[in-house]
């Protein structure tokens, strides 16, 4: 069932998805080479406790941390590690927060230090990807428009968008109905009404769209080793348009 948020509910909703936006952008502040993505998660750990806020992916699930750091060819889903980041290395941040009981779900691609051109244009393509996906997010569209724009802009510049994870409707919960792949036609797919929240969280590989997971049981990976960009904002349709809960 999707739950349709009040306009008081969606302001609510807003306080999680602000302290999401200010926790990104500390990681921007913070990224460079040799920080590890420990360091990344125990800031989050600090930085939600000093804003009143859960984590909520930790236990999750089974989830261990409160942020998912995936690098490289990771797609999602990978664990922080004590590894030092190292130039040239893309990262996406995952974190989930709950705060007064409401739910804000952001991902962010970052480079560490100066990255290669390929790395550059796949990160640009990926988040041009979602600002599309968000302009097609409007009351009366379906979720087909919304994705078609993210689908077409991916492939026609040479990229391939992964099938396996989803996005999802957000409230009290992090993972409502609806879910979607990130692939669509125009026209088709449920109706987009005032009051949905959801996410839109392309996740764009260089090379297949195919994914492997590793023995921990989490960690998403390209199947054929290329480079994965991902970015993801919790959206709100309201009459005016999409609000960006997650705005940095
Ligand atoms: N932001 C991810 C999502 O869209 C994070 C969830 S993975 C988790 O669902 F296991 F850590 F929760
Ligand atoms: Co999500």
């Amino acid at each position: 069932m999707v739950t349709l948020k009040s306009k008081a509910e969606i302001k609510e909703m807003r306080k999680a998805g602000q302290i999401v936006a200010a926790f990104h952008r500390g990681v921007a502040d913070l990224i460079r080479p040799g920080l590890t993505t420990l360091d990344i998660e125990a800031f989050a750990v600090r930085f939600l406790k000093e804003n009143g806020a859960r984590a909520y992916t930790m236990g999750y699930n089974g989830y261990p941390f409160a942020t998912c750091a995936s690098v490289n060819d990771v797609i999602a889903h990978g664990f922080p590690n004590r590894k030092p980041l190292k130039e040239g290395d893309i990262v996406k941040i995952d974190i989930v927060a709950e705060k007064d009981g409401w739910i804000g779900d952001s991902a962010w691609c970052y480079a560490v230090g100066k990255v290669s051109e390929e790395a550059r244009r796949l990160m640009q393509v990926t988040k041009e990807c979602l600002y599309r996906g968000i302009e097609k997010a409007v009351v009366g569209n379906r979720i087909g428009d919304v994705m078609h724009a993210v689908q077409s802009h991916a492939e026609q510049s040479g990229y391939s968008v992964v099938r396996d994870l989803l996005g999802h409707g957000v409230g009290r919960e992090l993972h409502e109905e609806p879910n979607y792949m990130h692939i669509g036609t125009p026209g088709k797919g449920f109706r987009l009404k005032e009051g949905m929240v959801f996410t839109i969280e392309p996740m764009l590989n260089a090379g297949k769209p195919f994914m492997t997971v590793d023995a921990d049981g989490w960690t998403a990976r390209t199947a054929d080793g290329s480079l994965s960009a991902q970015y993801e904002h919790t959206i709100a349709l309201t009459a005016d348009g999409p609000m960006i809960l997650t705005a940095q």
